[in-house]
């Protein structure tokens, strides 16, 4: 019997929507085929974005997207991709597959798709191989109202009014596709490049805060000296959150099962990789906790996000698909990994102000999966879906009794620069918020690949009017395919009664459960 303690009263922190959010690169069929097929497609679609996987999308309210990359940012040149489309420049895609990117989705686009997902712009820009004119230049092209040249050609391409744009990548992975840099010389090369990302639309009078939050390209993994380092020089003779120099610190890590060489297959595993996979998503835990805390000691007021905008697992592609296309199924550990994944980052929503998983479409872990017209969704999708009750809710102080998962010699591992890791997975996650209406949302996670547990739960100075619950749970290979759609939904979860204390119910093992609860 596990004891789960929520005391609604003591609010912790406010759980950005953003944490929910999403990335969409310029990789395999992210972007092509998945989201835009253009406006003379016969699959329906408005202008050019498909309209199935929009309306999925709508659904789980996702609520920022990243674009265009990814290492695919650090080599894009944003004015390939505006004006008429037939003399758009045509790149190579270096990275992903060395297939032609012919620019066809480029700013114009991008826009778009925010606009009919309703959600916020965060846009990478490139600073491993543009200079500082072209980010300054598409920055005012995006966002300056008045006379400019940059404006005057965004009018004449047919937008007359800015965008918003909320967040603005400096850099992505300049440690490695990047430019292969170090931290001090990124450090500078940040300061120097987020100099001239301009607020056009001026910072909030209330409370100082730019129009456009400026991230700056964080630590791989474990890698803590690169969190230290990049910290230390943007420190140096200022506080730049102070000057509006840095408002995120980005941090990208992703789950291979069976290590980075070999990473192991989306859907066909054992027990042992199951908890292995499991154990290497906690780490998150680890990760988030240890950044964090250098991040204190320059930023203890907390004014600087950690921005995990790079998350997930990442599995050997599936048969017979392009190797450089990234393309995975996804599994009920697939739910399991996002539903451990959202349960820390909701517990560090103190610290972590967005989180965007790889990738939102066809790529990695995806939530939408495509072939031709059809679309599917998948076990991270509807993880999405459960969770969604969080966004914008408070955090509040919970805690769970757990066992340890005895994950034997696998609990030890090597991170980046050879670092010693050791893994451990609890048997049980939580997180719980309260949201505007004052209804307590909680979400719990059961690892176990084959237990059950009673979980007695006590819900501090307050009686329950009334519960109901559902989860995304099943056999561990489960998925859905093309052929059967509906295998992994979003299914009621019965058996959940109330109690003197608060209430009582039995999570079945690999299980992903929200219980909303109104409150006396
Ligand atoms: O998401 C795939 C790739 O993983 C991204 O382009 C890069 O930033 C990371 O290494």
């Amino acid at each position: 019997m596990a004891r789960l303690v929520i005391n609604p009263d003591r609010k912790v922190s406010r759980i950005n929507k953003e944490i929910y959010g999403h990335f969409s690169e310029h990789l395999g069929r992210c972007i092509y085929e998945g989201i835009y097929v253009g406006e003379n497609s016969p699959i329906p679609n408005e202008n050019g974005m498909r309209t199935d996987v929009v309306e999925a999308l709508k659904k789980i309210q996702i609520p920022v997207l990243r674009w265009p990359g990814g290492c695919f940012a650090d080599e894009y040149h944003w004015m390939d991709g505006i004006g008429p489309k037939e003399s758009r420049k045509k790149m190579i895609n270096t990275h992903w597959g060395g297939v032609i990117e012919d620019n066809s989705f480029g700013t114009h686009e991008f826009f778009e798709l925010c606009r009919q997902l309703g959600c916020e712009a965060y846009v990478n820009g490139n600073l491993g191989s543009g200079t500082v004119q072209e980010m300054s230049e598409w920055v005012e092209y995006m966002t300056f109202d008045g006379l400019s040249p940059m404006s005057t050609m965004r009018k004449e391409n047919g937008h007359e009014e800015p965008w918003n744009v909320r967040y603005f990548g400096v850099g992505n992975e300049n440690w490695g596709c990047g430019g292969n840099m170090n931290p001090d010389y990124y450090a500078n090369e940040y300061r120097r490049y987020q100099t001239y990302v301009r607020d056009y639309k001026h910072p909030d009078p209330s409370s100082g805060e730019s129009s456009i939050l400026k991230i700056c390209s964080g630590p791989n993994v474990d890698d803590y000296e690169w969190t230290e380092d990049v910290l230390k020089t943007l420190y140096r003779h200022c506080d730049p959150r102070f000057h509006g120099h840095l408002d995120g610190l980005s941090l990208h890590y992703y789950v291979h099962p069976e290590g980075w060489q070999i990473k192991g297959s989306a859907t066909d595993f054992d027990e042992r990789v199951w908890y292995k996979t499991l154990a290497k998503a906690y780490f998150m835990d680890e990760l988030v906790t240890k950044h964090s805390a250098i991040m204190d000691q320059y930023d203890p007021e907390k004014k600087v996000g950690l921005i995990v905008d790079e998350w997930g697992t990442w599995y050997t592609v599936e048969p017979g698909t392009n190797p450089g296309f990234l393309y995975q199924q996804n599994t009920i550990r697939d739910a399991l990994v996002a539903g451990i994944t959202l349960n820390i980052f909701n517990k560090h929503s103190d610290r972590v102000k967005m989180a965007n998983i790889a990738q939102m479409i066809n790529v990695l872990q995806s939530v939408i999966l495509t072939e031709g017209a059809d679309m599917i969704l998948t076990p991270t999708y509807h993880v999405f879906d459960l969770y969604k009750v969080h966004q914008d809710a408070d955090l509040v102080d919970s805690s769970i009794e757990t066992e340890e998962i005895d994950l034997g010699d696998d609990r030890f591992g090597t991170g980046e620069g050879g670092r010693k890791i050791t893994y451990h997975l609890p048997n049980l996650t939580e997180s719980a918020s309260v949201d505007a209406d004052g209804v307590l949302h909680i979400t719990v996670t059961n690892a176990s690949a084959d237990a059950a547990y009673p979980v007695e739960t006590s819900i501090v100075g307050h009686a329950v009017k009334s519960v109901t619950a559902e989860t995304v749970s099943g056999e561990m290979h489960e998925k859905n395919t093309f052929e059967e759609p509906e295998v992994v939904t979003v299914k009621p979860f019965d058996g959940v009664t109330v109690t003197e204390q608060g209430l009582s119910f039995t999570i079945p093992p690999c299980a992903v459960v929200r219980l909303d609860v109104e409150l006396q």
